[in-house]
């Protein structure tokens, strides 16, 4: 399932982070890839020991703390912590697929993968986020605060950016359910429970469903 969720940051949050986040501040972010993501990947990353990250960092996580339909969507377990990238004119990141496994002190696996976009798309040319599947590819270029969150397990690159700087903010999510077709099963459940309250409240099907989505993710899901 991908998931494009609108407004995740307010446009005073986009503009604090701008400020913030100096390109003095970013280098080669060839250190964060798997090996052969390595030979693909051509953009800059904040630097893990700047001052500013921790601050920045936690605007984006608390943004998708408060985010009803990234916390529905994913069900998060563990965020992983957040990198900042930016495409100047000339760079990409070519077809990978990200690491199953992350971190060193504490182990994450990935299953869903998060690109925020804090870029006006005016801001740049080319630079899209596109998405192989099965079904074909799909290309994102959002709206700066908005984002894309898509199963970790997808082929996907960034285009060349010919024009501008594409700045963006990426992480993975540790579901507490594993299986894709799972989550999407709990998200279209729990969908349907909320619009079935916001029309009729608390009624006896509502209750019904309500016990069936708590049943499902005690089955489903894994703390
Ligand atoms: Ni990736």
């Amino acid at each position: 399932m991908l998931l494009y969720i609108a407004n995740v940051l307010t446009a005073d949050e986009l503009d604090r982070l701008h400020s913030q986040l100096n390109s003095d501040d970013f280098i080669d972010g060839k250190a964060t890839a798997g090996w052969h993501a390595r030979l693909v990947k051509r953009n800059t990353q904040l630097r893990s020991d700047a001052p500013i990250l921790p601050k920045v960092q936690s605007v984006i996580e608390q943004a998708l703390k408060q985010n009803p339909l990234f916390q529905m969507a994913a069900l998060p377990k563990t965020l992983s912590p957040i990198l900042f990238s930016r495409y100047e004119t000339g760079m990409s990141y070519g077809s990978h697929v990200d690491n199953a496994f992350m971190g060193d002190a504490t182990r994450m696996r990935s299953d869903l993968s998060l690109t925020l976009f804090l870029s006006e798309p005016t801001a740049y040319a080319g630079g899209e986020l596109v998405i192989e599947s099965t079904q074909g590819e799909q290309s994102f270029k959002l709206d700066a605060g908005s984002m894309v969150l898509y199963p970790s397990s997808t082929l996907h690159r960034v285009e060349p950016v010919v024009e501008g700087v594409r700045m963006a903010a990426v992480a993975w999510v540790q579901s507490l359910v594993k299986e894709v077709t799972e989550r999407e099963i709990l998200f279209d459940l729990e969908t349907a429970r909320q619009a079935i309250f916001a029309k009729h409240g608390k009624t006896a099907e509502f209750d019904l469903l309500s016990k069936t989505y708590a049943n499902l993710l005690r089955k489903w899901g894994d703390l």
